[in-house]
């Protein structure tokens, strides 16, 4: 899929599903997050002490409002939905939230103003070519910055085809609300994660699994690059 059709998609996407996505996140109607993956993700920034920290896709705003809350950082969060930064600034009127997408970050890294110690992308990257939006990050990382991404654990998935890379849907019917609509993303294994990170240039410092405490099966993966 080219960049700005998916670009166009998931903004689309994205603004037709915020309404849905604000009352799952605020209502903790996401079990994975509740048990694991939420800690796991400020488990994984707080250990980094970050001062300045770029929310890529935030959403709502959640991440950002919990960084500035427990921790001494600022923080900015853009993301590709103008709905979801609306929800985002109605809740924190102290941090900074962009409407930004990967592709006009891409092409002008300068438009996020700043230099930042931390880039996180939360369960944000659905593209199968991440490589152009996390070269450009770059741009925007200070010297001894990093970089971390939680995605979803290559071996969490049901199905046949979890061991090869290639899109598919999340229909969203996990969630008691009807009417979200469907989302491209692209699966990538556990080796391709890693071929596609040295093909940026960074290296991973380290990758943290987390696992449901009471299942024992891996939910999420989150990879520190710098
Ligand atoms: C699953 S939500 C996660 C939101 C947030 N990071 C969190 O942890 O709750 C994915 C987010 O990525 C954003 N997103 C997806 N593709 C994007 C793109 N190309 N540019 C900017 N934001 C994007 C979506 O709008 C959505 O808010």
């Amino acid at each position: 899929m080219k960049a700005s059709s998916i670009n166009e998609r998931l903004k689309q996407i994205w603004n037709t599903n915020a309404g849905h996505w604000v009352k799952a996140v605020r209502s903790g109607q996401i079990q994975s997050r509740k048990d694991t993956t939420n800690r796991a993700i400020l488990d994984a920034v707080l250990s980094l002490e970050p001062v300045h920290i770029l929310d890529m896709g935030c959403g709502e705003g959640w991440l950002v409002r919990k960084l500035v809350e427990i921790s001494k950082c600022t923080a900015v969060g853009v993301d590709i939905s103008s709905e979801l930064i609306e929800a985002a600034r109605l809740s924190d009127r102290s941090s900074t939230y962009l409407v930004l997408d990967y592709e006009t970050i891409t092409n002008n890294p300068a438009s996020v103003e700043g230099q930042f110690d931390l880039i996180i992308f939360n369960y944000s990257l659905f593209d199968e070519d991440i490589i152009p939006i996390l070269t450009a990050c770059k741009r925007l990382l200070t010297v001894d910055g990093n970089l971390l991404i939680q995605t979803v654990h290559p071996l969490s998935m049901d199905g046949n085809n979890e061991c090869e890379n290639g899109w598919r849907e999340e229909n969203f019917n996990s969630f008691p609300s009807q009417g979200w609509q469907p989302m491209p993303w692209y699966y990538r294994t556990f080796d391709s994660w890693t071929d596609t990170i040295e093909q940026t240039g960074y290296g991973i410092v380290e990758y943290r699994e987390s696992v449901n405490a009471l299942s024992g099966k891996p939910v999420s993966l989150i990879f520190q690059l710098a």
